[in-house]
């Protein structure tokens, strides 16, 4: 059977027939019964409302997350593309940062105002000046501190809570152990683990054997990630480490339908990928979405970033992105998006 990518009332149909499938299957996170075990990462600078309702377009993830969002942000500037949850999007998380309990639990509370169905907790984040502050990928290092804010952020909220860690990799950091047991006893749902230490980059092969250590030690469901793009990476994933679900980051840009076509093949089902002018249109919608959850400027500069994703998805050549990069406001994008998707039709 080949299934098209469609609409989600025609999909789900298909997808939920296709529950016997072999990896991918319904998942219990917390008092949350969810239909599928796939779930698209956090991702700065692309994770926010047009994105996930592409997403949402079509069956097979369990659910979306917000970008990283700073407690103190969402406490003193909530702005509008952290805060916003649109009606066409399915369940999302909200993954906060921080390492002050009561600013962390009033964050979380004020994220399920927003419409947070579970939160998540930022333990991996690289960056300097998170790490410095004592937050991200730092907490690995301070699980007393981790534990507590587990606990405070449980004592105010039944939506499911998840932390997002990091491994010990080729470093000299041993905090593994310690951080599983920190997050099993304070009362976390699940814990979701990028099997690369917070010092390594996309180079760096993916720590599988971690990832199944952890599952292992861990009486809660872990979820892995890192490179999976397709259907023998996600086999690899769930064969070699018995993780639970698996999140995917950047596999999910630029190819929203994804996730559905992960549930295909888990069915043994040849799954027909959107077209090269429909690819064009959804990489036109994201845009759209932008614009108006921020304003043409910032969305253009946004499009121009995303563009290597929608790009490489429908098989475009080089060139053309180097081009688009020139182009100046929304008007001339929608043009130029027409033109280069349709005039590419065959490829
Ligand atoms: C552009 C970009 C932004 C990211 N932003 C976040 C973030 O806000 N929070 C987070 O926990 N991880 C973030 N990550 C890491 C991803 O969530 C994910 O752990 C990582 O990309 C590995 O998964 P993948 O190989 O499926 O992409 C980001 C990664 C990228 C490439």
């Amino acid at each position: 059977m080949v299934l098209r990518p469609g609409r989600k009332t025609t999909i789900m149909r298909s997808f939920y027939a296709a529950q016997s499938g072999k990896m991918i299957h319904p998942l219990q996170l917390g008092n949350l019964s969810l239909p599928s075990n796939l779930i698209q990462a956090p991702l700065a600078g692309v994770s926010c409302a047009p994105f996930r309702e592409l997403i949402a377009e079509f069956a097979g993830v369990a659910y979306c997350a917000t970008e990283m969002i700073s407690a103190k942000t969402l406490l003193h500037r909530p702005l509008r593309r952290y805060t916003y949850k649109s009606p066409r999007e399915g369940l999302l998380s909200f993954q906060l940062s921080g390492n002050q309990v009561l600013e962390l639990q009033k964050a979380a509370e004020l994220a399920c105002g927003y419409g947070a169905d579970l939160i998540d907790l930022n333990c991996g984040c690289p960056v300097a000046k998170i790490r410095k502050k004592g937050c991200g990928s730092k907490l690995l290092s301070l699980s007393t501190t981790l534990a507590q804010i587990i606990q405070g952020i449980k004592s105010i909220t039944t939506a499911p809570l998840s932390v997002k860690i990091r491994v010990d990799g080729d470093s000299g950091d041993r905090f593994n152990t310690d951080v599983v047991k920190a997050v099993n006893d304070a009362g976390a749902d699940f814990l979701i683990v990028h099997g690369r230490h917070w010092t390594e980059h996309y180079d760096t092969a993916v720590r599988l054997d971690e990832i199944a250590s952890i599952v292992h030690h861990s009486a809660i469901p872990v979820i892995g990630n890192g490179d999976v793009k397709d259907y023998p990476s996600l086999q690899k994933m769930f064969t070699t480490t018995g993780c639970a679900g698996i999140m995917i980051g950047r596999a999910g840009v630029g190819q929203p339908w994804l996730f559905q076509m992960l549930s295909a093949q888990d069915q043994g089902q040849t799954y027909c990928k959107p077209s090269t002018a429909e690819i064009g249109q959804l990489f036109l919608k994201h845009i759209q979405g932008l614009v108006e959850l921020d304003n043409e400027i910032i969305a253009t500069l946004q499009a121009r970033k995303l563009s290597k994703y929608y790009f490489r998805a429908a098989g475009l050549p080089a060139n053309l992105q180097a081009e688009f990069q020139y182009l100046p406001h929304f008007n001339a994008l929608r043009e130029w998006i027409g033109s280069a998707f349709l005039s590419n039709q065959n490829r």
